[in-house]
C-alpha cells in the first residue's frame, strides 16, 4: 500500500488530477452568474464523467449527499471502470458553491481517493474542527479546551504571544462567541465568508497565508477533505460530527456510526496512503482559478500521503472544437 505499487498505483495520482481539473473548468464557466446550482451541477457532471474514465473499483463516502437527495455522485455510489482497486472517494466538485457565484477567492474542486475503508464515511451534516499546521506536538489543540488555552499553547511552541496569531473562522453567528474569545485571548481573527477547506491547508504554510490556526463549525464532508490534504502535507485536525437538526441524529446513526460525541482525529478521518487533488476555479491564496483563452489554463495540487509529494501542476488545455 505503501511503495509506488500499492492500491493507489502512482498513475492514479496523475489521473485523479484530470478529474479536478474537468470539474473546474465547467464550474468556472459559471464565475460571477450569481447561481450556485448550475455551477455546482456542471462540476458534478465532470467529475462523475470523468471519474468513470478511471481503473477503479470506486465508492463515494463523502459526496453530494445521500442517495434521496443528490441525484449524482451520491454517497454510496459506484464510480470507475470497475476493473481496478477498490477506493473509497471524496468528493467536493465545487467548494465554495456561493464565492463561485459571487466570483470571490478560494473555489476549488477538490478530490481525495484512498484504499478501500480508509476515509470516514460521514453524511453532509455540520462538523466542529480544529486544526493546526506541522511542527507543534501531537495534541497540542483540543476541541474541549477554550479558545484561549488552544490559542496560548500555540503561540507557547511557536515562541510567539497569543497576539502575533491568526485563527481563520467561518464568519457566521454561530461563531459569535468563539469570535469574541479569540480576540479577548489577544489573537486576531480572519472571518471568511465561505471555504474551509483552503482555511485549513492554509494553517500549513502560516508565513504566506498569515493563517495559524483553524477554528470552528463548517461540513463534515469538508472536514474529511482537509484531513485527507494534512495527511499528505502535515499538520493536525480534530473533528466531532455536530448535529443541528433533529434528522441529522438519525443520518449518523443510518451510515453507522453509533457516538456522535466521538472526537476524530486526523487518521481517523483518513488513513493509509490517500492521494488529494484540488483544482483552482477562482484565484485563492493557494490556486490560481480556471483562465480562459485561446487555450484554457489550470492550476492544480495533488499530494499523495504515502510519499509526501507534493506536485503544483499547470496545465493548459485545448479549447474543445477550436
Ligand atoms: P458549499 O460549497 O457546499 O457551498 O460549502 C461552502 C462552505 O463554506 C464550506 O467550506 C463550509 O464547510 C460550509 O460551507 C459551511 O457551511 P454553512 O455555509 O452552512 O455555514
Amino acid at each position: 500500500m505503501s511503495d509506488s505499487k500499492g492500491v493507489l498505483a502512482r498513475v492514479l495520482t496523475l489521473e485523479i488530477v484530470r478529474v479536478t481539473e474537468q470539474a473546474a473548468i465547467a464550474a468556472a464557466k459559471w464565475r460571477g452568474k450569481g447561481d450556485e446550482k448550475p455551477a455546482d451541477q456542471a462540476a458534478v457532471d465532470a467529475m462523475r464523467r470523468q471519474l468513470n474514465t478511471l481503473d477503479i473499483a470506486g465508492r463515494v463516502v463523502i459526496g453530494e449527499g445521500e442517495r434521496d437527495e443528490a441525484p449524482m455522485l451520491f454517497i454510496g455510489e459506484e464510480v470507475g471502470t470497475g476493473n481496478g482497486p477498490p477506493v473509497d472517494i471524496a468528493v467536493d466538485p465545487l467548494e465554495g458553491t456561493t464565492i463561485c457565484a459571487k466570483a470571490l477567492p478560494n473555489s476549488l474542486a477538490v478530490l481525495a481517493m484512498a484504499e478501500g475503508g480508509s476515509l470516514l464515511h460521514s453524511p453532509d451534516i455540520y462538523m466542529n474542527k480544529i486544526a493546526v499546521g506541522p511542527g507543534y506536538s501531537e495534541g497540542i489543540v483540543d476541541l474541549d479546551a477554550s479558545p484561549a488555552e488552544n490559542l496560548s499553547a500555540v503561540a507557547k511552541e511557536k515562541g510567539c504571544k497569543v497576539s502575533d496569531l491568526t485563527a481563520c473562522i467561518l464568519d457566521r453567528s454561530r461563531h459569535a462567541e468563539m469570535i469574541q474569545a479569540v480576540r479577548e485571548a489577544g489573537a486576531a481573527v480572519r472571518l471568511i465568508g465561505d471555504g474551509d477547506i483552503a482555511a485549513v491547508i492554509d494553517t500549513v504554510n502560516p508565513n504566506e497565508s498569515g493563517v495559524d490556526i483553524y477554528m470552528g463549525i463548517g461540513g463534515a464532508p469538508e472536514g474529511v477533505l482537509a484531513a485527507a490534504a494534512l495527511r499528505c502535507i502535515g499538520g493536525q485536525i480534530q473533528t466531532r460530527l455536530h448535529p443541528m437538526k433533529d434528522e441529522d441524529a438519525k443520518r449518523v446513526a443510518a451510515i453507522g456510526i453509533d457516538d456522535i460525541n466521538k472526537k476524530y482525529s486526523m487518521n481517523d478521518l483518513a488513513k493509509g496512503d490517500v492521494i488529494f487533488s484540488a483544482t483552482g476555479v477562482t484565484d485563492g491564496s493557494m490556486l490560481t482559478g480556471v483562465k480562459f483563452g485561446n487555450t484554457i489554463k489550470t492550476q492544480t495540487v495533488v499530494m499523495r500521503s504515502a510519499t509526501k509529494t507534493v506536485r503544483w501542476i499547470t496545465t493548459e488545455h485545448q479549447v474543445p472544437g477550436a
